[in-house]
């Protein structure tokens, strides 16, 4: 019996069957080059920051590019950072001119966006930032935030009224759930509360008046787990971590979704060379699936507006392994607990057509020894190319020990499709 989760608010029956979605991180940061949190990070002030918005125009920009790429690559849905910490937004929103259309680039790039990746089938999610380092009525903390450590930061704070920034947080929100149709995903970042009430969180926000605009205006949407509040969200969202088991809240399986990054920051990053091996994201998205979790996948556009080379080559090997591996992924979730899957390895299971996948991490010397599969099912096969597997038994040692070719198939991740009796 695999393992049942709280029952969500939002619709996540399409969610936790798809599994694998891409996160794109684009806005004036990526000018910079380095790092979405680059204005905080440096501590640049508002004034020298729109050196970035006076340069914003991605001319190579082709979001039909962008889908064929994560549809090639077997993603099912994207979540766009529509404004990131930064403030700056992709659309053509009514209530500020820190947007897209008022830049040299002078067009809303969003909606072209959502109409490539409809146009392909795939769910559309926003990610919207609750923090604003841009805002005239957003309150500057000591925590984060590009004047956290300037000397006059509670002068600068005077006249500033959190309330009216929350109105404008309620506003663009209102925006984007009614102006670019049905919105699958809404994926708000991030509260930081502390004890002493310096931080910021649902009081800063008015999250639970939020709430109910999110769900009045998108009853089924799927919203994240960032607006602190304890009830109401549908999912989990570790980052840049890959869970130990299946997350869990109160001792209870939740629907949960690990964001992962190619090579550590969410904006481009020109001179950044920590990127994760084809096999490492390979076997993170299997590693994700078999504790019943999504991967949501970051890309980081650059500032003309194309994909990263290096992330392009990336999804195109993740395409050619999904091409023949995505029955191991889709419906996927994982297996029973009576199935443990051997050393360097992980199982998926499609509870519909109770099959069994054994992904091999680490290829072994001829024999890979199983535990648990004694009696339990009918015929085994390689994914890759339906070649069968043959197996020995050993009763005793209530062993099954399928016999492997020595070479290792010629592809990222081999999986053992296993037919369940
Ligand atoms: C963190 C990063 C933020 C990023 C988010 C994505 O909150 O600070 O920049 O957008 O993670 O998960």
């Amino acid at each position: 019996m695999t393992l049942k989760t709280k029952q969500t608010p939002g619709d996540t029956s399409w969610f936790v069957h798809d599994r694998f979605g891409m996160f794109i991180h684009w806005g004036t940061y990526a000018l910079g080059g380095r790092h979405e949190w680059l204005k905080n990070n440096e501590e640049i002030s508002n004034e020298d920051y729109y050196k970035y918005f006076n340069h914003f125009d991605p001319d190579l920009y082709d979001p039909e590019q962008w889908a064929a790429a994560a549809a090639g690559a077997g993603m099912k849905y994207f979540v766009i950072t529509t404004k990131h910490h930064e403030g700056f937004c992709l659309w053509d929103s009514k209530l500020t001119d820190y947007k897209a259309t008022k830049t040299p680039y002078g067009k809303d790039a969003l909606t072209p966006m959502v109409k490539a990746f409809r146009g392909r089938n795939m769910k559309v999610g926003f990610y919207h930032s609750v923090i604003d380092w841009h805002h005239p009525q957003y309150i500057l903390d000591p925590h984060i935030g590009p004047y956290r450590n300037h000397p006059e930061r509670e002068k600068m704070n005077e006249g500033r009224d959190q309330k009216k920034y929350a109105e404008y947080l309620h506003g663009q929100v209102r925006e984007l759930l009614t102006g670019f149709g049905k919105v699958d995903i809404l994926w708000c970042d991030f509260s930081y509360p502390r004890p002493d009430g310096s931080g910021k969180g649902r009081d800063d926000w008015q999250s639970e008046k939020l709430y109910k605009i999110i769900r009045e205006l998108q009853p089924k949407i799927v919203l994240n787990d960032r607006l602190d509040l304890d009830e109401g969200w549908d999912i989990k969202t570790p980052e840049q971590v890959q869970p130990r088991e299946w997350v869990k809240v109160d001792g209870q399986p939740v629907v949960w979704e690990a964001c992962q990054t190619f090579s550590g920051s969410w904006g481009y990053h020109r001179d950044e060379t920590s990127w994760k091996s084809v096999d490492m994201l390979v076997q993170m998205l299997v590693d994700t699936v078999s504790k019943g979790g999504n991967l949501l996948l970051n890309v980081g556009p650059t500032g003309r507006g194309e994909f990263d080379y290096r992330a392009l080559d990336c999804l195109a090997s993740m395409g050619e392994w999904m091409k023949r591996h995505d029955r191991s992924i889709y419906g996927c979730t994982q297996a029973p607990a009576e199935f443990t899957a051997p050393g360097d390895c992980r199982y998926t299971y499609n509870p519909k057509t109770k099959r069994l996948y054994l992904h091999v991490f680490a290829w072994p010397f001829k024999q890979l020894h199983v535990e648990g599969l004694l009696g339990r099912f009918e015929y085994a096969q390689l994914l890759n190319d339906a070649s069968e597997i043959l197996y020995a038994t050993n009763e005793e040692e209530k062993l099954v020990s399928f016999n492997l070719p020595i070479q290792k198939p010629p592809v990222t991740v081999p999986v053992i499709e296993i037919f369940l009796k």
